[in-house]
């Protein structure tokens, strides 16, 4: 059967543990790969990025090729939508093909849903204009869980361009889902009135916080309120080596990156030990694993938490998402 993944809110708790619990299983299982069964190697994807990508797409080609299944990349600007194609037409060609997963990338937001109820092969949002970027706040997630077992009452501050960003927005209905307790920072023109949330200025939010989630400037989808002076906005609201000295001890810094070095944050606080932004990335992989698994479905994958799988491992070493 298999099922699509278009936003965080179609996601129930028992989803989100269970995708986190094949994620954990595939991270284990990483140095094995032999051992895994070549369930999904009839079974095509294809990665369809209409805006650019560096982690998602190879984390998402890396994940589908560690599943075993055939992986095809498709390149928009010698695709027929250069001559008028629809989206539509375009998926329903790969579906004919016998395509059964997509992955995709693309500006225009609220297309996905109705595209899916017309569809039998599944898509997965890879990051959809403003909207939503599902698996990176699952990503996060997931990193949030290796140092915090308790996701509700964590303190969360989300910093810099919220307006534009779908990885505030996932990320937001991901956590308060979940019980945390989400902070913003940001400039008055990255504020953004449809979250809910109390915004403070960037030194109280580092001091508060549990989790710092610093976004890049999305300078490609501003139209209004436009930054003029990446130096001002880093002296204002970056993360710069100076702040680091508010940042509790426990606390960790997440970026989704790209980052804009010296402008949201300085290399030092990139580089620094409480920076888990390249974990993040590496654990994206084992999410996608997750994620493509349950788009492609099968015969055995699904299993529970508490259950032991085909391998023999117990599936509870990854403590529930509460
Ligand atoms: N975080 C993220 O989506 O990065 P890419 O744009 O490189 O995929």
């Amino acid at each position: 059967m298999g099922n699509h993944l278009l936003s965080i809110g179609e996601l129930e708790h028992q989803d989100i543990e269970e995708l986190l619990n094949r994620a954990r299983f595939y991270q284990s299982q990483s140095l094995y790969q032999s051992v895994l069964p070549a369930t999904f190697q009839n079974r095509f994807v294809a990665n369809l990025f209409l805006e650019p990508s560096t982690r998602t797409r190879f984390s998402f080609e890396v994940a589908e090729k560690r599943l075993g299944a055939q992986v095809l990349n498709f390149q928009a600007n010698v695709s027929s939508l250069q001559k008028g194609e629809t989206l539509y037409d375009t998926f329903k060609t790969l579906e004919a093909q016998g395509v059964d997963a997509v992955v995709i990338r693309l500006t225009e937001e609220g297309i996905l849903k109705p595209l899916s109820q017309r569809l039998s092969l599944k898509i997965i949002n890879a990051g959809e204009g403003k909207s939503e970027h599902p698996t990176q706040a699952l990503l996060d997630l997931y990193t949030m869980k290796s140092y915090f077992n308790e996701i509700k009452g964590l303190r969360v501050a989300i910093v810099g361009d919220i307006k534009h960003s779908r990885v505030a927005r996932s990320n937001t209905y991901l956590l308060q889902k979940l019980g945390a307790e989400i902070i913003y920072s940001g400039p008055q023109a990255f504020i953004a009135n449809d979250l809910k949330g109390t915004y403070l200025p960037i030194n109280e939010a580092i001091k508060q916080a549990d989790v710092v989630m610093m976004l890049r400037i999305q300078f490609e989808r501003q139209n209004e309120g436009r930054i003029t002076s990446t130096e001002s906005y880093r002296e204002e609201y970056g993360f710069t080596e100076e702040r680091l000295k508010l940042l509790q001890p426990h606390a960790i810094i997440l970026h989704p990156a790209p980052v804009n070095r010296g402008v949201e944050m300085d290399d030092i606080v990139v580089e620094h030990q409480q920076s888990k932004i390249f974990e993040q990335i590496h654990n994206g992989v084992w999410i996608r694993m997750a994620t493509i698994e349950r788009a492609l479905g099968g015969d055995r994958r699904w299993v529970s938490s508490s259950k032991v799988d085909e391998f023999g491992i117990k599936m509870n070493g990854f403590s529930g998402i509460s």
